[in-house]
């Protein structure tokens, strides 16, 4: 079983130095907004995003070593790399925040959400705050390029999240429609978090997109299995299952098996969406749909094409412990039940 804690072996010393990183940069103004932020900061996750920023700068680094020699250019590890993990993971840390405020969320990583602790307004401005900063700090550093896929990767999240609500509304979420909200929503930040390490320690342009496919490749099965796991009521997630439902998101293991149902059977299963944010029943019901028409094995099965779509990118690299982990990675992603 792969684990969080091999994955970060490799880069352990520039995890401990990029948390210094963070540190050092994130503080705030006042007491109550600093004691939001600190307990915003303080329950950051896995850290799948930064991980991904330093492993995909060190595979670089030690990758382009025979290939630079020659061109007598250094690739290493720098506060460029910190740099850019710190801005993903604190986009990321920003959306999750008003993520919780749009699902009227009480929990986050098993502790109460911020919306839950101190109402939504200041969750909402909790989460300006840390994008304001962020913000601020890149540009400061006059890193532009940088700069310029973070932009674009809030914007895209933002597509998302409108076009997942859309679709909650409407209750008309088609496979393809599915698959463009999880880019928007977590595919797109996880290819800037590979590709970003990769530009920030000189990497070429052909090294930074393969980099950003293999992130956006890892980061359609991540959601994928976020999915699954909401169909799990003995995950270790923190979080209640079934939520999706109860927020109307038709997601791949309900449309695994909606796909293998008629027409007059789909409708009674929307209908069924329909009641869940009101009727545990409705939601029970649905479990039971879904568990019968085995929607989690075939979400898995789709989820592991993806993965192998990620392996094929990395194999591209000779073998290193940067490689290994990543690897590693792909196998956490796939098996992960939290
Ligand atoms: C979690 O998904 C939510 C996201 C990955 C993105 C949320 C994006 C926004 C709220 C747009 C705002 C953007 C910025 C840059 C502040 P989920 O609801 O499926 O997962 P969950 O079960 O963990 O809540
Ligand atoms: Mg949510």
């Amino acid at each position: 079983m792969a684990t969080i804690e091999t994955i970060r072996k490799p880069i352990a010393a520039d995890l401990e130095a990029f948390d210094s990183f963070v540190a050092e940069n994130f503080s705030a103004e006042g007491e109550l907004l600093q004691e939001m932020l600190t307990y915003a900061l303080s329950s950051r996750g896995k850290g799948i995003r930064p991980m991904l920023t330093l492993h995909a700068a060190s595979l670089h680094s030690a990758n382009a070593t025979e290939a630079t020699e020659s061109c007598g250019e250094e690739r290493h590890t720098t506060k460029r790399t910190y740099l850019a993990a710190m801005l993903v993971e604190m986009i990321h840390t920003a959306s999750l925040i008003h993520d919780d405020v749009l699902d009227s969320a009480d929990e986050r990583r098993g502790r109460p959400s911020v919306n839950a602790k101190w109402q939504s307004d200041m969750a909402i401005i909790l989460g300006d705050y840390i994008l304001a900063r962020t913000m601020a700090i890149g540009m400061a550093s006059a890193q532009y390029d940088l700069l310029s896929y973070i932009g674009s990767a809030m914007a895209t999240l933002c597509e998302g999240e409108i076009l997942q609500s859309q679709h909650a509304q409407r209750l008309d979420t088609t496979r393809e429609d599915y698959f463009n909200i999880i880019y928007q929503k977590t595919a797109s930040l996880l290819g800037v978090s590979a590709a970003l390490g990769a530009l920030s320690v000189g990497a070429s342009r052909e090294e930074v997109d393969r980099m950003r496919k293999f992130g956006e490749a890892i980061g359609i099965a991540f959601q994928i299995q976020d999915d699954i796991l909401d169909y799990n009521r003995q995950n270790n997630t923190g979080k209640p299952a079934n939520n999706d439902l109860r927020e109307h998101k038709i997601t791949l293991p309900l449309i695994e098996v909606m796909e293998r149902k008629t027409a007059e059977e789909r409708m009674a299963i929307i209908e069924l969406v329909k009641r869940c944010d009101k009727e545990e029943g409705a939601v029970d019901e649905l479990q039971r749909i879904v568990d019968e028409g085995e929607g989690t094995k075939y979400a898995a099965q789709t989820m592991q094409a993806y993965i192998q779509r990620a392996l094929h990118l990395l194999y591209k690299y000779p073998d290193s412990p940067y490689r290994a982990a990543l690897i590693e990675l792909c196998a956490f992603i796939a098996e992960r039940d939290r």
